[in-house]
């Protein structure tokens, strides 16, 4: 059943034009299909036609004109076979599919009423029988006909070139000029509404803009426009890269298995992912959306004009078009800060999935089901290779490898080795040995060790690489290890000048590591030195350094560059929460490290001076990420040990959190600026430490904060603190006003459950169960699923109740989603897939669940993670 890379084989025949009639009805749309079709050069002369097709009822078939006969074909589950066939045909077929009944959301389907699509990877198959691959492309012409008051809007990939009634019905007509694959498909018909804007390109050409949403949400898409026209420019001044249609169109879909899709000139978003009004949505949503506006319109080349031979290859466009967007996102608000918050990310969730059963490589070997590899590993390990690549050559030759990648691959299905080979091209350099980070799975932990030697004046820097086994890699070889690193002088507090082998690198610099083992003596170093190491995340790696207490205080302090500043923070707490872990298990009295409140009260006196930056550091490693650093977890012990610091630092610094509370309130109007946003984030960050200790002031601020209403994030925010606190007499009010208020809100209401479930108080499995026989709940809707089941999850010590009970509900809600969506599904199960690191009660008790589900008739898609994390 797996599909294998070394596999691959080029099409046998080739679709150089479609021409789609979609006749639209709730249960029984038509589609029509005439494939202008080309046998391969590279084909045998024998080879039959073989097309794709997936719960299609086939009505007719014909080929050059002449209607086929049942034994001119074989129909199977998933295939439309035609032994003979000449050398250049039309195939026409008409098939009937029912969009009604598509609760799997591939394919066409409708949400809220409106007709919508999603193809990515496989699900052009369930339209028409078609060859499924990305490396088959074509020029589309699309009819869409529909019901003028039901559907007055009637949407395609490209320009309209045609539209009118007939009979009653409408239609519009759809050209899309570029070459595709029929992924990248789409179509969109309903009730909606736009937002118009233009943009000219810098050649001059008149971009029309418009986002289609329903009509309630008209005043939200001012933030999305904004920031695709953002976009538009960045990608222009940034890689040379110029929008190619005269129209892009953004449409909103509220039922959407992910965030959204990069359709030719159409592209579809979860509602989630592009609807913003202060009122309705936080800063990190107004920040979400506007990175994923970006990273979908970024594609129009790195996905688009060049794609990708086969789904093996994709992180050639999902990595590099993070990356992407990653650094669009850091010019346009602060870079330090959104590189903390990607890192920690990573670190906590790639990490994690890289040490489970379901771990792979950025370009993986085998698959069972592709919508499986929609990862972390694809997207943000692959966007930090492509990080490192662009490092390591340099961005000038970085950029030169780029264009001549989207030069040279226009219009074609690419490789990993093609991207690379261009820069390879570009720099000079050999990147064999860099090509393992594409095909070895597992993150690598590297150990060093320095040594000053005040003799000489040298200090000897050991590194020491090791990647563990992953299932079906045991051997791993040695990866080059880019470690950017400045050396501190104890004494100057400054960065020392970098001297290695003779030769000068300044006072920051990049050393290669590339064996197992290698030491590298920097010569010249006047002072003690600590190391400030992987700088910026310089490598998608584990690092071990023995660094002491001290050290790491003195790197909070002194280290000029900002992502290790707040590492060296994140190092400092991680080593006291270590002790508050093993003092709550072995039942001794907890005792604060005295030098973590010491280093907070420095960074609240005025140490650092970007606000956002600051947030960052004065928050505590997450559970998830303390839990990831431990090989058995202990979730209760990880709890209060957290807590008890909150607390302690709370009592200890309360009166500057409240003074930086009160410095950072501000009435002016909302808007989502870098400098807004770090002002709310700081002074949230202090009532959060607050409302720990639920301190009266603290308890008076946030009521006051709540009630005021002046935005989401502040409103959320009080709202989520005065929830999670023991005041239920406080929150149960709150929780109603704010249900009452947003009950018409699908979105708003998304975070209501969200902040109802990851309370840590006992009661929350019970009240998961009541939620979802709410009347704002639907199992069907994805952001309902995950806002509810997915965040419910995500709370530690509740998911993680020792008598099973979250597990099971989890089992249950993943058995029903299994026959409605097998994607969500299949994602939903991935805490249960991480049993090895839980004790041996709760191992059985997750193992138990995990079996219950594979008793059931399963999709390939829960079978193929059921079946890795039973292994
Ligand atoms: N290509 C889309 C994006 O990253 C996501 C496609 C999702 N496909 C899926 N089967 N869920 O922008
Ligand atoms: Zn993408």
């Amino acid at each position: 059943q797996p599909v294998y890379l070394s596999d691959y084989q080029p099409p046998d025949y080739l679709v150089t034009h479609t021409e789609l009639t979609f006749d639209l009805d709730p249960t029984a749309t038509r589609v029509k299909a005439r494939l202008h079709i080309e046998r391969n050069p590279a084909a045998a002369l024998s080879a039959p036609l073989v097309l794709d097709g997936e719960n299609l009822t086939l009505v007719s078939l014909g080929l050059d004109g002449t209607a086929l006969e049942e034994r001119d074909y074989v129909v199977s589950d998933t295939t439309l076979r035609i032994e003979h066939v000449p050398e250049r045909f039309c195939l026409e077929s008409e098939v009937e599919i029912d969009p009604n009944s598509n609760t799997a959301l591939e394919g066409l389907y409708r949400s809220s009423g409106m007709y919508c699509t999603q193809c990515e990877a496989e699900g052009f198959r369930r339209i028409t029988y078609y060859p499924d691959r990305p490396d088959v492309m074509a020029t589309f012409k699309v009819t869409v006909i529909g019901d003028p008051a039901r559907e007055p809007v009637l949407l395609a990939n490209g320009n309209r070139v045609e539209q009118g009634e007939r009979d009653g019905r409408h239609f519009a007509v759809w050209e899309d000029p570029h070459p595709k694959p029929c992924y990248l498909f789409a179509l969109v018909a309903g009730d909606l509404c736009k937002t118009s804007d233009r943009f000219t390109t810098q050649s001059g050409r008149e971009v029309a803009l418009e986002i289609w949403v329903e009509e309630e949400n008209l005043d939200k898409t001012g933030h999305a426009m904004a920031s695709l026209k953002r976009a538009m420019a960045w990608d222009e001044t940034t890689y040379g890269r110029e929008y190619d249609l005269d129209l892009f169109m953004i449409v909103a879909v509220n039922d959407f298995n992910m965030g959204a899709m990069e359709n030719k000139g159409l592209n579809i978003f979860n509602s989630a992912a592009v609807l913003t009004h202060p009122d309705t949505a936080t800063d990190a949503a107004f920040q979400n959306v506007e990175g994923i506006v970006a990273h979908e319109y970024f594609h129009n080349w790195s996905g688009n004009r060049v794609t990708c031979r086969d789904w093996f290859q994709l992180s050639l466009k999902e990595g590099f078009t993070v990356f992407r967007d990653q650094c669009f996102s850091a010019d346009t608000n602060s870079a330090p800060v959104k590189r903390i918050q990607d890192v920690s990310f990573f670190r906590t969730a790639q990490f994690a999935e890289d040490a489970g059963p379901t771990a792979h490589p950025v370009r993986p070997d085998h698959y069972i089901e592709i919508t499986n590899f929609y990862t972390l590993t694809i997207y943000e390990k692959g966007a930090e290779v492509v990080r490192m690549l662009c490092n390591l050559i340099g961005w000038e030759a970085f950029r030169r490898g780029a264009d001549r990648y989207f030069e040279r691959f226009d219009g074609c299905a690419a490789t990993i080795e093609d991207f690379v080979g261009c820069m390879e091209d570009a720099s000079g350099e050999r990147l064999d040995q860099f090509m393992r980070w594409y095909s070895q799975a597992g993150t690598p932990e590297v150990d060093a060790f320095g040594e000053y030697d005040y003799v000489h004046g040298e200090y000897r820097l050991t590194l020491r690489q090791r990647t563990p086994a992953t299932p079906g890699q045991n051997e791993k070889l040695p990866l080059h290890v880019p470690v950017r690193l400045g050396l501190v002088g104890t004494k100057s507090g400054q960065d020392l000048t970098l001297t290695l082998d003779g030769e000068s690198l300044g006072k920051e610099g990049v050393i290669h590591l590339r064996q197992a083992e290698q030491t590298f003596v920097f010569e010249n170093v006047a002072e003690a030195p600590v190391p400030s190491l992987l700088r910026g995340f310089s490598a998608p790696v584990l690092l071990h350094y023995p660094y002491s207490r001290e050290e790491l205080a003195f790197l909070l302090t002194h280290d000029s560059d900002g992502f290790n500043r707040w590492d060296a923070g994140q190092r400092l707490s991680m080593l006291a929460l270590d002790d508050l872990i093993a003092a709550h298990r072995n039942g001794v009295e907890k005792v604060m490290d005295t030098r973590v409140v010491e280093a907070f009260r420095t960074l609240l006196d005025g140490e650092v001076s970007d606000k956002a930056v600051l947030a960052e550091m004065l928050t505590l490693p997450t559970e998830a990420y303390i839990a990831e650093q431990q090989r058995i977890v202990d979730v209760d012990a990880i709890h209060a040990a957290r807590e008890f610091m909150r607390q302690s630092l709370a009592v200890a610094l309360r009166d500057e959190f409240i003074a930086t509370y009160e410095a950072n309130a501000s009435d002016e109007p909302y808007a989502p600026t870098p400098e807004q946003i770090a002002t709310r984030s700081l002074k949230n960050v202090a009532l959060a430490y607050l409302m720990a200790i639920e301190d009266a002031k603290g308890l008076e601020l946030c009521q006051a904060q709540f009630a005021a209403g002046r935005n989401m994030t502040d409103v959320r925010q009080a709202l989520t603190l005065l929830v999670h606190s023991d005041r239920q007499d406080l929150a149960a009010p709150a929780l109603k006003t704010f249900g009452e208020k947003w009950a018409h809100d699908s979105l708003v209401m998304d975070q209501w459950f969200t902040v109802q479930v990851t309370r840590p108080q006992p009661d929350v499995l019970e009240r998961v169960e009541y939620l979802m026989d709410h009347p704002a709940f639907s199992i069907k809707n994805p952001n309902k699923v995950r806002a509810l089941i997915g965040a419910f999850t995500q709370n530690r010590v509740n998911f993680h109740r020792l008598d099973g009970q979250g597990y099971r509900l989890l089992a249950d809600v993943v058995i029903e989603l299994n026959r409605l969506n097998p994607e969500i599904a299949a994602r939903l199960i991935t805490p249960l897939t991480r049993w090895q690191r839980f004790d041996e009660s709760r191992q059985a008790l997750m193992r138990q669940e995990l079996a219950r589900i594979k008793k059931e008739p399963l999709s390939s898609n829960v079978y193929e993670v059921v079946e890795k994390a039973l292994a």
